[in-house]
């Protein structure tokens, strides 16, 4: 029978017999999976794993120091790496959204790689795939999955050479979160919505900006704070805030204002394969609604997207 006090042991004793002394290097996102694999490979190698967690500028308000700070105290041999400016220089311009996502892969892949380089005589690159990952080859996303994407582009980096461990690839999403409970890692880590990788680039429409990723940042800080502060951020499967490429008028005092929407998104599901919007209630839309007008320098107008997957998808972009 599985359970996930025997995985762990298991799964530590077999990687600490396949990596002997050698280095594994690995990217973190703060994400449950690739938490709970570094986390395993951590307590079979511990400092000769090599974590790198990279500030794309597309991450959501304070979540780069927050999770910095939390991998650091789970003792992870992290790095944080700013790398804000070469993502958004890549991003510039451009407004289609597999461009943005071209552009996200491969500052990544110029990162990462250089990150990897500056670690001496490393073997191996650890990976947070799960077993959906691997068989739904169609729809993978995250950052393997950018990583085998844009391989071919410009030629192999090297760290995509290295031999790969993927200590989770067996495991379903909830047996993940069950691991990473045994091994004591926090419910604020575990419970946490999806978030994707192209992060709030894929939540602006058209280009991006450091200004527009600010605005959006704020409007999904009170958005996703709300939702904990009224106890809902557990009944919903992801939550997220876009912004639109559009103004409209609105009026503040005697002053005719023209600036701009926001779009609220939140929906259930099991695996995001298909979705409902999430039914909320209107006294917190409306309590969402005023504290953004009110407080995002911007924006005058936010509405509530009630379509459902299909035929819409999460993201809008
Ligand atoms: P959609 O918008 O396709 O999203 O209904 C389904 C789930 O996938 C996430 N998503 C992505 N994740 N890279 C990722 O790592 C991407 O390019 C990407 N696009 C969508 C989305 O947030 C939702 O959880």
């Amino acid at each position: 029978d599985w359970t996930s006090e025997s995985f762990v042991e298991e799964t530590v004793s077999s990687l600490r017999q396949k990596l002997g002394n050698d280095k594994v290097v690995m990217a973190l996102s703060g994400g449950v999976d690739s938490t709970v694999a570094a986390m395993l490979v951590h307590q079979a190698i511990g400092k000769n794993l090599y974590c790198i967690f990279v500030d794309n500028g597309l991450l959501r308000k304070n979540e780069f120091e927050e999770v910095l700070h939390s991998y650091e105290d789970m003792g992870l041999n992290i790095k944080g790496v700013d790398a804000k400016d070469h993502f958004y220089g890549l991003l510039a311009g451009l407004t289609d959204p597999e461009a943005k996502r071209k552009a996200i892969g491969k500052s990544f892949i110029d990162i990462f790689d250089q990150e990897a380089h500056l670690i001496e005589d490393v073997k191996w690159l650890g990976q947070g795939t799960i077993y959906p990952d691997v068989i739904e080859s169609v729809s993978i996303k995250g950052p393997s999955a950018t990583i085998k994407s844009h391989h071919n582009v410009g030629g192999l980096p090297d760290f995509m050479k290295l031999k790969v461990v993927e200590p989770l690839n067996t495991l379903f999403k909830d047996e993940v979160r069950a691991v990473g409970r045994t091994m004591g890692i926090s419910e604020k880590i575990l419970g946490r919505h999806p978030f994707p990788g192209p992060g709030l680039a894929i939540r602006i429409l058209g280009d991006i900006t450091a200004e527009k990723v600010a605005i959006l940042q704020e409007v999904d800080a009170i958005f996703t704070g709300g939702l904990r502060k009224w106890d809902l951020y557990k009944d919903v499967w992801q939550a997220g805030a876009m912004l639109l490429p559009v103004q409209s008028v609105g009026v503040m005092g005697d002053e005719r204002t023209y600036e701009r929407v926001v779009a609220l998104r939140a929906v259930t599901s099991v695996d995001g394969m298909t979705a409902d919007w999430a039914h909320l209630p209107y006294e917190f839309l409306a309590e969402v609604s005023n504290d953004i007008i009110n407080r995002v320098k911007g924006v005058n107008r936010v509405v509530y997207d009630i379509s459902s997957k299909p035929p819409a998808t999460i993201e809008w972009e």
